[in-house]
Protein backbone atom coordinates (compact mmCIF):
# COMPACT_ATOMS: atom_id res chain seq x y z
CA UNK A 1 0.00 0.00 0.00
CA UNK A 2 1.37 3.30 -0.69
CA UNK A 3 2.01 4.85 2.47
CA UNK A 4 4.08 8.71 3.45
CA UNK A 5 6.93 8.58 6.03
CA UNK A 6 8.62 11.48 7.63
CA UNK A 7 12.48 11.18 7.54
CA UNK A 8 15.15 13.65 9.35
CA UNK A 9 18.64 12.91 9.16
CA UNK A 10 19.93 14.15 12.99
CA UNK A 11 22.01 16.81 14.09
CA UNK A 12 25.35 14.79 14.69
CA UNK A 13 24.93 12.96 11.10
CA UNK A 14 24.74 16.25 9.40
CA UNK A 15 27.92 17.67 11.55
CA UNK A 16 30.11 14.95 10.54
CA UNK A 17 28.94 15.06 6.75
CA UNK A 18 26.92 11.93 6.31
CA UNK A 19 24.32 13.56 4.66
CA UNK A 20 25.38 12.14 1.10
CA UNK A 21 25.66 8.84 1.95
CA UNK A 22 22.65 8.57 3.96
CA UNK A 23 20.24 10.22 1.53
CA UNK A 24 21.68 7.62 -1.04
CA UNK A 25 20.75 5.32 1.13
CA UNK A 26 17.27 6.06 0.87
CA UNK A 27 17.31 6.85 -2.80
CA UNK A 28 18.43 3.07 -3.41
CA UNK A 29 15.09 2.14 -1.95
CA UNK A 30 13.35 3.28 -5.08
CA UNK A 31 10.88 5.40 -2.46
CA UNK A 32 9.96 8.80 -4.05
CA UNK A 33 10.83 11.85 -2.71
CA UNK A 34 8.55 14.33 -2.01
CA UNK A 35 10.25 17.21 -0.29
CA UNK A 36 13.75 17.51 0.60
CA UNK A 37 14.62 20.25 3.15
CA UNK A 38 17.99 21.44 5.11
CA UNK A 39 16.72 23.56 8.27
CA UNK A 40 16.84 23.70 12.34
CA UNK A 41 14.02 22.21 14.42
CA UNK A 42 12.36 24.71 16.33
CA UNK A 43 11.56 23.84 19.78
CA UNK A 44 7.91 24.01 18.98
CA UNK A 45 8.84 21.54 16.46
CA UNK A 46 11.04 19.31 18.77
CA UNK A 47 8.26 19.31 21.24
CA UNK A 48 5.45 18.52 18.98
CA UNK A 49 7.28 15.20 17.21
CA UNK A 50 8.36 14.34 20.78
CA UNK A 51 5.11 14.68 22.55
CA UNK A 52 5.08 10.53 23.42
CA UNK A 53 8.02 11.09 25.41
CA UNK A 54 7.30 14.02 27.55
CA UNK A 55 8.14 13.07 31.20
CA UNK A 56 10.45 10.54 30.53
CA UNK A 57 14.40 10.68 31.78
CA UNK A 58 15.93 11.39 28.62
CA UNK A 59 13.28 13.59 27.26
CA UNK A 60 15.09 17.32 28.18
CA UNK A 61 18.41 16.01 25.97
CA UNK A 62 16.18 14.85 23.23
CA UNK A 63 14.77 18.29 22.45
CA UNK A 64 17.97 19.87 23.46
CA UNK A 65 20.16 17.22 20.89
CA UNK A 66 17.46 17.90 18.20
CA UNK A 67 18.14 21.03 18.29
CA UNK A 68 21.46 21.26 18.26
CA UNK A 69 22.15 22.32 14.78
CA UNK A 70 20.80 21.96 11.19
CA UNK A 71 18.83 18.44 9.71
CA UNK A 72 17.72 17.31 6.78
CA UNK A 73 14.03 16.52 6.55
CA UNK A 74 12.17 14.68 3.98
CA UNK A 75 9.23 13.17 2.96
CA UNK A 76 9.06 9.51 1.05
CA UNK A 77 6.59 7.71 -0.33
CA UNK A 78 5.59 4.16 -2.16
CA UNK A 79 5.10 1.06 -1.55
CA UNK A 80 4.95 0.56 2.66
CA UNK A 81 7.54 3.46 3.00
CA UNK A 82 6.94 3.27 7.09
CA UNK A 83 8.11 -0.25 7.27
CA UNK A 84 10.84 -0.25 4.36
CA UNK A 85 12.73 3.26 6.05
CA UNK A 86 12.37 1.87 9.70
CA UNK A 87 14.20 -1.40 8.20
CA UNK A 88 16.78 0.57 6.77
CA UNK A 89 17.68 2.54 9.75
CA UNK A 90 17.91 -0.06 12.39
CA UNK A 91 17.42 -0.53 15.64
CA UNK A 92 16.97 2.56 17.85
CA UNK A 93 19.70 1.55 19.83
CA UNK A 94 22.84 1.47 17.69
CA UNK A 95 24.26 -0.45 19.14
CA UNK A 96 21.45 -3.52 18.67
CA UNK A 97 21.22 -2.34 15.02
CA UNK A 98 22.12 -4.94 12.48
CA UNK A 99 25.39 -4.26 10.35
CA UNK A 100 24.30 -2.75 6.76
CA UNK A 101 21.41 -0.57 8.46
CA UNK A 102 21.64 3.48 8.64
CA UNK A 103 22.04 3.43 12.52
CA UNK A 104 24.04 0.03 12.32
CA UNK A 105 26.82 0.93 10.55
CA UNK A 106 26.79 5.23 11.42
CA UNK A 107 25.59 5.20 15.11
CA UNK A 108 27.61 4.64 18.32
CA UNK A 109 25.26 6.14 20.63
CA UNK A 110 21.06 5.63 21.37
CA UNK A 111 21.42 9.74 22.67
CA UNK A 112 22.53 10.29 18.77
CA UNK A 113 20.95 7.97 16.29
CA UNK A 114 21.69 9.27 13.77
CA UNK A 115 18.67 9.14 11.75
CA UNK A 116 14.50 9.58 12.43
CA UNK A 117 11.65 8.29 10.96
CA UNK A 118 7.90 7.82 11.61
CA UNK A 119 7.02 4.26 13.69
CA UNK A 120 3.43 4.00 11.79
CA UNK A 121 1.33 5.97 9.00
CA UNK A 122 -0.51 7.57 11.21
CA UNK A 123 2.51 8.99 12.89
CA UNK A 124 3.74 9.88 9.69
CA UNK A 125 0.88 12.37 8.91
CA UNK A 126 1.43 13.53 11.98
CA UNK A 127 4.71 14.91 11.68
CA UNK A 128 4.62 15.88 8.68
CA UNK A 129 2.07 18.37 8.92
CA UNK A 130 4.89 19.44 11.86
CA UNK A 131 7.78 20.15 9.58
CA UNK A 132 5.94 20.75 6.23
P1 LIG B 1 13.02 8.10 16.36
O1 LIG B 1 11.64 8.50 16.87
O2 LIG B 1 14.08 9.13 16.67
O3 LIG B 1 13.00 7.70 14.92
O4 LIG B 1 13.50 6.81 17.13
P2 LIG B 1 12.67 5.53 17.46
O5 LIG B 1 11.27 5.64 16.96
O6 LIG B 1 13.47 4.37 17.00
O7 LIG B 1 12.68 5.59 19.04
P3 LIG B 1 11.69 6.34 20.03
O8 LIG B 1 11.23 5.36 21.02
O9 LIG B 1 10.66 7.13 19.29
O10 LIG B 1 12.66 7.36 20.77
C1 LIG B 1 12.97 8.61 20.23
C2 LIG B 1 14.43 8.93 20.49
O11 LIG B 1 14.62 9.10 21.89
C3 LIG B 1 15.87 8.57 22.26
N1 LIG B 1 15.65 7.57 23.27
N2 LIG B 1 16.43 7.44 24.32
N3 LIG B 1 17.59 6.56 26.74
C4 LIG B 1 16.50 5.96 26.30
O12 LIG B 1 15.97 5.03 26.89
C5 LIG B 1 15.92 6.43 25.05
N4 LIG B 1 14.84 5.93 24.46
C6 LIG B 1 14.68 6.68 23.35
C7 LIG B 1 16.53 7.97 21.05
O13 LIG B 1 17.50 8.88 20.57
C8 LIG B 1 15.37 7.83 20.07
O14 LIG B 1 15.79 8.00 18.74
MG1 LIG C 1 10.02 7.30 17.33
Amino acid sequence: MDQRTYIMIKPDAVARGLVGRILARFEDTGLTFERLEYGVVTAEQAAANYAEHEGKPFYAGLISYITSGPVVKMVLSGPDAVVVCRKLMGATNPRDAAPGTIRGDFGLIMDANIVHGSDSPESAEREISIFF
